[in-house]
This record gives C-alpha cells, sequence and structure tokens, in this order.
C-alpha cells in the first residue's frame, strides 16, 4: 500500500468515556467483521476487561476504508488502556502512530486521565482529532466541553467530532476526518529494515507475538531477523495483520502495524521499543528506546492452602509468560509458608493478575499488603532496595530511608474539593497546585507512592462519589521518617502484616489495626493479645477476649437446615483461614486490616 492511503492512529481517552465503543463502530462501519461476528467491545478480549469494562493489553486492529473521495485507505488502530497502571503502554504505541482521536464524554467533560494521555500523545507528535462522544445523551454538553478542551489541554476543539459511538452518529464523518487531518506515515521502502517492536505477547497456538511498526524497508516471511538491543536472531515464521482476527500476509512496508511470529520462546525475550532489522545488511541506528516499564508495587502471594503452592508457581509462570511488565521471587515467610513476591505497575494490576489466579486457575490466595520499594542506607555506607517491609534490617543498622514520591493530579467536581484536600493531607501530600477549570477543581499533590498504594484509589472514589479522576507518576525518592511497624497476635510477629509507616502516624495506624483486628479474628478458646509493636516497643495494643461457643446456640435448636447452613458456613470460613500459631487468622483480615476509614 502506498503510504499516502495508510493512516495510523490511536484513540486516548478517560475510562468509560467510549473508547472501546467508539473502536467497535469504527471497524463495524467499515465491514471489517460481518455482522454475525460482531461481538460487544470486540477488542476487549479477555474475560476480566469485559467483565470490568477496561482494556488492559493495548489491541490493534487494521480497517480497510473506502473514503468519499472514491480510493482505498487503510487505517490501523492501536487501542490503548486508558488506566494510570498502564501509562506506560499509552506511551509506548503512541510512538508507533501518527495521530489520536481524543474522545472526551461530551456529558463529562475532561479528566484527568484525558489529561494524561493527551499530553502523551503531544508529546508524541500526534496530530489530534478531538471527538465529543455519547451526544446522544440529554445531558451531553458539546459547547462546554470542546470550551473545556480548548482551556484545559490548549488545542484547537472548533472542529470536534459530534459523535454517539452507540447509535452510530457521526461515525462516517470521523472516519473522514481520519483521512484528511491526520497524516499520513513516512517511510522508505528501499531502505534496510527497521521495525518498532511495540508490543508482545504469548498466544497458547503460535507462541509469542510481536506487534510491530514497520518505519523503513519491508519485513517479509523467512526473513532473518535481529533485535538490535538484545542481538537476539530469530527466521520469521509468519507475519500478518489483525483484522481483528489474525489474517497472514506476505509482507510488511513502510507505515504497516502488524504482526510477526518466530521462535521466540519468552515473552521476556522480547524488549518493547526495540529495533528490529534484518541479520545482513541491517539499518545501523536503532530507534530511540523506550524506558522499561517497572514494577513500583509488591506484594506477597500466598495459598491458602499450602498443598497448592506448586499450582501456584505454575499459574504464575504461565501469566508472567505474557506480562513482561509483571515480576516474580519465590518468598517464604514464618506465617504464610512458601508463595512469591510479586511486582506490580501499580494497583489495578495487581488485582488483575490476584483474579486471573483465583478465578481462571483456582486457587484461593492470600494477598500480604502492597508495598513500594525503599531505599535503606545502612550506617556502613550499604544501600538496600527495600521490597519485603519484612526485610527491613534492624534500626540500629539503618542511618535512614527513602521513599518514592508521586505527583498526583486529581479532577473533581468543586463541592467535593475539600474532602479530597484533607484526603491528600491526611495521606502526607504537599499541594502544589489548585486551579479552576468550568466548575472543576484540578489538584497537584505530591504524596508519598506508599500512602497511595492501598486505598487512596477507593477512597477517593468514596468521598467524592465517583465523581474524582486521579492520575500520576513516579517524581523520585526523598528521605523521611519510615520505620517497620510489626503486628503481633498472641505474642508471634505476622509478617505478612509487616509494614512501613511514617513515625508520626504509627500510632494511629497500629491502634487502628490493631482495633480492626480484633474485630476479624475470631475469638478461640484462650484470650489473645493483639499488638503493634516498632523495633520490639510495642505502640498499641487491644485483647480479645477468650470465648467458644457453638454457633448454632443461638438458634435456639429449632430449624435444622438453619443450623446446617450455620455449620457450613463456618466450615468454609475455616477453609479461607490460615494459622498462627495457635491463632487462627482469616484471609480477610489480611487486606482489612491495612484498610483506613
Ligand atoms: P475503557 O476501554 O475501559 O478504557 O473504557 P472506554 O473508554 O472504552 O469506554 P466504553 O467504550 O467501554 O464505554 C463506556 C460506557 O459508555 C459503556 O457503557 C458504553 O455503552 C457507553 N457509551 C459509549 N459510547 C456511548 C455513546 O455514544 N452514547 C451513550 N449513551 N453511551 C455510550
Amino acid at each position: 500500500t502506498e503510504l499516502d492511503h495508510i493512516r495510523n492512529f490511536s484513540i486516548v481517552a478517560h475510562i468509560d468515556h467510549g473508547k472501546s465503543t467508539l473502536a467497535d463502530r469504527l471497524i463495524q462501519s467499515t465491514n471489517t467483521v460481518s455482522e454475525r461476528e460482531m461481538k460487544e467491545q470486540l477488542l476487549d478480549a479477555m474475560d476480566i476487561e469485559r467483565e470490568r469494562g477496561i482494556t488492559i493489553k493495548a489491541n490493534t486492529v487494521r480497517i480497510e476504508y473506502i473514503a468519499k473521495d472514491g480510493e482505498k485507505y487503510i487505517l490501523n488502530l492501536i487501542d490503548t488502556p486508558g488506566h494510570v497502571d498502564f501509562a506506560y503502554e499509552v506511551s509506548r504505541s503512541m510512538r508507533a502512530v501518527e495521530g489520536s482521536l481524543l474522545v472526551v464524554d461530551s456529558t463529562q467533560g475532561v479528566e484527568a486521565q484525558t489529561l494524561a494521555n493527551v499530553y502523551q500523545a503531544i508529546d508524541a507528535d500526534h496530530e489530534i482529532v478531538p471527538v465529543l462522544n455519547k451526544i446522544d445523551l440529554p445531558a451531553s454538553e458539546p459547547d462546554r466541553v470542546r470550551e473545556q478542551i480548548e482551556d484545559v489541554i490548549g488545542i484547537d476543539a472548533s472542529e470536534a467530532m459530534l459523535v454517539s459511538a452507540k447509535s452510530g452518529i457521526g461515525i462516517e464523518e470521523t472516519l473522514e476526518a481520519i483521512i484528511a487531518r491526520l497524516p499520513a506515515p513516512q517511510g522508505d521502502r528501499d531502505a534496510p529494515l527497521k521495525a518498532m517492536l511495540v508490543d508482545s505477547w504469548y498466544d497458547p497456538y503460535l507462541g509469542v507475538v510481536v506487534l510491530v511498526r514497520i518505519m523503513d524497508g519491508v519485513l517479509k516471511k523467512g526473513d532473518q531477523i535481529k533485535m538490535m538491543q538484545t542481538g537476539a536472531k530469530y527466521g520469521v515464521d509468519r507475519i500478518g495483520v489483525f483484522r481483528p482476527a489474525m489474517q497472514n500476509v506476505d509482507e510488511l512496508g513502510p507505515g504497516e502495524i502488524g504482526f510477526l511470529t518466530a521462535q521466540i520462546k519468552q515473552v521476556r525475550d522480547t524488549k518493547v521499543g526495540d529495533t528490529i532489522t534484518t541479520e545482513k545488511k541491517g539499518c545501523e541506528k536503532p530507534l530511540p528506546g523506550f524506558k522499561p516499564s517497572i514494577p513500583v508495587v509488591f506484594c506477597g502471594l500466598f495459598p491458602v492452602d499450602s498443598a497448592e503452592f506448586e499450582d501456584l508457581r505454575d499459574a504464575i509462570e504461565k501469566l508472567a509468560l505474557n506480562d513482561a511488565s509483571f515480576s516474580y521471587e519465590m518468598e517464604t515467610s514464618a506465617a504464610l509458608g512458601f508463595g512469591f513476591r510479586c511486582g506490580f505497575l501499580g494497583l489495578l494490576h495487581l488485582e488483575v493478575i490476584r483474579d486471573r489466579i483465583e478465578r481462571e486457575y483456582d486457587i484461593e490466595l492470600i494477598t500480604t499488603a502492597p508495598s513500594v520499594i525503599y531505599h535503606v542506607f545502612m550506617k556502613d555506607g550499604e544501600k538496600i532496595d527495600l521490597h519485603n517491609p519484612a526485610d527491613m534490617p534492624d534500626l540500629t543498622h539503618v542511618d535512614h530511608v527513602e521513599e518514592p514520591r508521586i505527583k498526583a493530579t486529581i479532577m473533581v467536581p468543586d463541592e467535593y474539593l475539600g474532602d479530597v484536600l484533607k484526603l491528600c493531607q491526611d495521606r502526607r501530600g504537599i499541594q502544589e497546585d489548585l486551579t479552576y477549570v468550568g466548575g472543576r477543581a484540578m489538584a497537584v499533590y505530591d504524596l508519598p507512592l506508599n500512602e497511595v498504594v492501598f486505598d487512596f484509589y477507593d477512597r477517593l472514589k468514596s468521598v467524592t462519589k465517583g465523581y474524582a479522576s486521579f492520575d500520576y507518576q513516579l517524581i523520585g525518592y526523598r528521605q523521611d521518617n519510615l520505620v517497620k511497624m510489626q503486628i503481633l497476635v498472641n505474642d508471634e510477629p505476622v509478617d505478612a502484616l509487616s509494614m512501613m509507616v511514617h513515625r508520626d502516624r504509627a500510632e494511629m495506624r497500629g491502634r487502628a489495626m490493631c482495633e480492626k483486628l480484633k474485630d476479624l479474628i475470631p475469638r478461640h478458646m484462650f484470650k489473645i493479645p493483639i499488638q503493634a509493636a516498632i523495633g520490639g516497643k510495642v505502640i498499641a495494643r487491644e485483647t480479645l477476649a477468650a470465648l467458644r461457643k457453638d454457633v448454632t446456640a443461638k438458634c435456639y435448636g429449632g430449624d435444622a437446615t438453619r443450623k446446617r447452613k450455620l455449620l457450613d458456613k463456618q466450615k468454609a470460613g475455616k477453609k479461607k483461614m490460615r494459622q498462627f500459631g495457635k491463632v487462627d487468622i482469616p484471609q480477610e483480615a489480611f487486606i482489612s486490616a491495612l484498610k483506613m476509614d
């Protein structure tokens, strides 16, 4: 295909503004798939994506469109995830295309992720076509939102498309705008092959599939290729495009986006952002690389039933095959036995992986408190990257501790601003900026990541009734007065509940945790002290009184089925508990105890 008949673009939007619906509509209206094949949310393949309505992996589709000028155009759409955890995937796919549709829900307006994503598009030098979606709804305010886009983002929105992705309004016009307003890709067909490795994943039938964007030259089946960063060499088995099902082609030329397969063993062997060229007569200079994605949130995953450890290993290895940003290593805990310490891009990423293990592999898990990486500077000059609070060295040897900080952008309707500011203050935030645009406030805070990883997002949603949007980026490490707080149940430390806290907040957190645990741990035949301690010094204490009565006693001996049910429930509850010394701690205690409210 001639370059001037190709358009490559992505769609950027805040979550729920209709990105996937619009993508589906573009695909459908160009008859890329038949009506029968057309399932709603076609691009969101994974079950969890479908259930939660979020897009996790970037997806790609090639659309053929006969324009009003009678010419046939190839449109390559790379769908990008909208959630903060996956911002890195957004930035990488942006480099593979020349333009973006900026989808804004015209009943809502610009949100924090709209901003974060559109700035990435601007960074990548994209031409941007604003799309005001959901104009079918009575609450739609295209004029206000158009103005807001111009004020907040600073791009011209006078020619924004008026669209209803749901009912199909403005789709044709949007396709025409893509052709008229987005630039065609550039590239030299006769130059040595230079292709960008945009993404890769594991396919059970084909092995590792690599998504590529050809910059120069031509990629053909049978080519001997070389990854310039890793130096690895492969023979290309198969080349194809997504329509959106995989379809083989003979070659991919400049400006085209497609996939290749070769004898690549693991997703890890493919470095996203790497440049692919031919082994012989290859190009000399690689493309500017991407920064590698690094896990920022860590937690331990342990099987509730220790007999399932091998199954868990198997599940984790399989998931990691398909997700290079997820890291893991074996971990043993005195209390929880064998498990894995896992690293994630963020909390949603953690949740998705945990859910998949529980659902797809049917393994019940205990998840320990999420933690960030602390830099621990020892008195002898050594520096330790602390991934697990349980490994924190004795304070007498520690000189100081640094923690990661983030710059958080929160957008919220005015009436909830007070609660948001209080939440940020409570989480040791430093306000950097506060501005108002069209009935909404935008607050920028410097916050410790530690205070955000656990339940910040949940809290933010609840104090703003879901109206706030949130986005963040890591800004670096800073020293603070951080200590390890241990929880002792029946005088035994429970590693999985150890956490790093700011010294000034330790008492408060310790008290809150002991009180919570007192409610969460069932009573035993003996009395159980629950304590929080810093370096051997107890800072908070609760006592769970001894009591053990037949739970069915309160049924007054009457209804037999009710009794049965209660006993079953008790049995099921038992299964989910772990023994710590002589004490049973239910699984939900590990998460609930850490929530602050
Ligand atoms: P992620 O893929 O999770 O980032 O979200 P998204 O931006 O793709 O949103 P999605 O396409 O899943 O749409 C969110 C919700 O808005 C869905 O319930 C859609 O049915 C609805 N929706 C999308 N477009 C329109 C529209 O034009 N009009 C109306 N009324 N509803 C729409």
